[in-house]
């Protein structure tokens, strides 16, 4: 026999008294809408190294960033079909899922600083949230951060007057149109992927973002000012399609949960330094002006958007509104 036909033997032989698991590793498409180069990117590629890591091979992490797959909007119903297995959106995405309790994170100024967003991922609201995306066919494993986000405009914004009448993108999320509203702005909904375009053709003349998503956005081509009002948050929930994870078996299940505890704490730990060093990259471009608030300049940017907690109480829950207003120390 020919040494190629030996080795095909060998090689068929060899195949087959693998387990089929080893033959056939499972797939988890992860896709995401931001660049590789921030907190959640990141966190995914880390993800992946580890699941692949220390399932040995068992599992394939495919990791899709860049709305390469789906654009915000369109992955959740993805998730739901199984088209793909994970996702890591904002949790601002949840309203129009019909689970609109996670809209107490767009709430305005609910959060000062990362300790008490935290504080509330990790407390009773973080887990009843989770527990509510059951019923959707999803399971929540994570809260990944991205930090906190600005207004940019390519005019200069001092005063929240200064947002009157301006075209401002925002994600699908009831509580952020009340928030453009109630600065006189007009909000447009928006899928992430269309917003360079849209501030480049003067569809919309600015939005708001962490600098991470600004500048990997390339955002800071397409406006000329960033206002660093600091009034929001982008927060993540990691999620998976809850058939897909419930199926797996267990053993497997259990060592991608220790990966994502461990790529949740690497991608938290890298969120606030990122997004300081996206916001030192705009500057360095001198492309964007940033404009920083004095403390009175930026109370009364708050004293106006807080006006958005009250006018949405019943539709997030003046129960959940009230124990996030004790966990951060928030007062209204
Ligand atoms: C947005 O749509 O602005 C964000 O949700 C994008 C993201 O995933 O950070």
């Amino acid at each position: 026999m020919k040494v190629r036909a030996l080795l095909a033997v060998f090689c068929a032989l060899g195949l087959a008294a693998m387990p089929a698991a080893a033959q056939q590793p499972i797939v988890i498409k992860f896709s995401h809408v931001v660049a590789v180069n921030t907190p959640k990117g990141k966190g995914a590629e880390y993800f992946k190294k580890l699941a692949e890591e220390r399932t040995k091979g068992r599992v394939k992490v495919e990791v899709y960033p860049n709305s390469a797959l789906f654009k915000d909007g369109e992955e959740m119903e993805a998730l739901q079909l199984g088209s793909v297995q994970m996702l890591a959106p904002s949790v601002s995405k949840f309203g129009p899922l019909g689970v609109r309790e996670f809209e107490v994170y767009d709430l305005p100024y609910i959060f000062d600083n990362y300790d008490e967003l935290h504080k509330v991922n990790d407390g009773p609201i973080g887990k009843q949230l989770f527990k509510k995306l059951e019923s959707k066919g999803i399971v929540g494993v994570a809260f990944w951060d991205n930090g906190f986000k600005d207004m940019s405009a390519n005019k200069a914004l001092r005063k929240p007057e200064d947002m009157k009448g301006l075209k401002m993108r925002i994600q699908s999320s009831k509580v952020l149109d009340g928030e453009m509203r109630a600065f006189g702005a007009l909000p447009q909904v928006m899928a992430f992927s269309e917003v360079y375009q849209a501030m480049q053709t003067g569809v919309v003349d600015g939005s708001e973002n962490p600098p991470s998503n600004f500048y990997t956005q390339k955002m800071h081509e397409v406006q000329k000012y960033l206002t660093l009002t600091d009034h929001g948050v982008i927060e993540y929930a990691v999620i998976v399609n809850k058939k897909f994870w419930d199926g797996l078996p267990a053993d497997i299940r259990a060592t991608l949960e220790g990966a994502m505890k461990d790529a949740t704490k690497y991608a938290n730990d890298i969120a606030k330094k990122e997004n300081e060093e996206a916001l030192a990259a705009v500057k360095a471009s001198g492309k964007t002006e940033i404009i920083t608030l004095t403390p009175q300049e930026k109370a009364a940017w708050k004293k106006v958007a807080v006006a958005v907690h009250k006018e949405n109480e019943s539709r997030i829950g003046k129960d959940i509104i009230e124990t996030v207003y004790k966990e951060t120390g928030f007062k209204p």
